[in-house]
């Protein structure tokens, strides 16, 4: 399975994905990273393993289809068949949806359908809950919305604060996510 890894920002969840598919716990390869942050850490991580980077930036091109049939191009050319969005900031537009639609899932960092959209982890803090938690899901035209493949769930103590429980959730991301893909990828359905 050739997939790609799409972030915006630090992409540790990357790093742990790739890190799955070297040790071979997960059996895939990560043969494309996509960025729309040439600037961000994501480039760093995935060129210190020798992946290629697509990074582009979204200024220059005329609109979200423009840039989606870019991204498409580039999947197309690293024969990728399955994305895994890591921290990719932006709603998925109709170009990408209409080619991989069920091929494509995310993760966030609470139990959807709470707290969706940016600063999950703040939310669930500010919020009071005694739990949040970790969701995989498939991508969709919503935000954070699409059907649900795995959740882990975070206990907030007391003596929490949002650093520790960021710590506490990004911990759970790294194992959950590999795995999650692992199970996917040797389900029926996407052989
Ligand atoms: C993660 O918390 C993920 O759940 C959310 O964005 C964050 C990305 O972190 N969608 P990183 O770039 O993988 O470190």
């Amino acid at each position: 399975m050739r997939i790609a890894v799409f972030a915006s920002g630090s992409g540790s969840n990357a790093e742990a994905i790739i890190q799955a598919t070297k040790k071979g716990t997960l059996d895939a390869e990560v043969a494309l990273v996509v960025t729309d942050k040439p600037g961000a850490k994501v480039v760093e991580r995935a060129q210190s393993y020798g992946i290629d980077v697509f990074a582009f930036s979204p200024k220059d091109y005329n609109g979200k289809a423009a840039f989606e049939q870019d991204i498409v191009s580039k999947l197309k050319k690293y024969d990728i068949s399955f994305l895994v969005l890591a921290g990719y900031m932006r709603l998925v537009g109709e170009t990408l949806l209409e080619g991989y639609e069920g091929r494509m899932v995310n993760i966030h960092p609470s139990l959807l359908p709470s707290f969706p959209g940016l600063d999950a982890i703040g939310q669930a803090f500010e919020a009071k809950v005694k739990i949040t938690g970790v969701t995989i899901h498939y991508v969709d035209s919503g935000m954070d919305s699409g059907p649900i493949i795995a959740q882990e769930s975070v206990r907030i103590e007391e003596n929490d604060t949002i650093e520790t429980l960021r710590q506490k959730v990004q911990a759970i991301e790294h194992t959950l996510y590999p795995e999650t893909l692992q199970q996917l990828f040797t389900s029926k359905e996407h052989n």
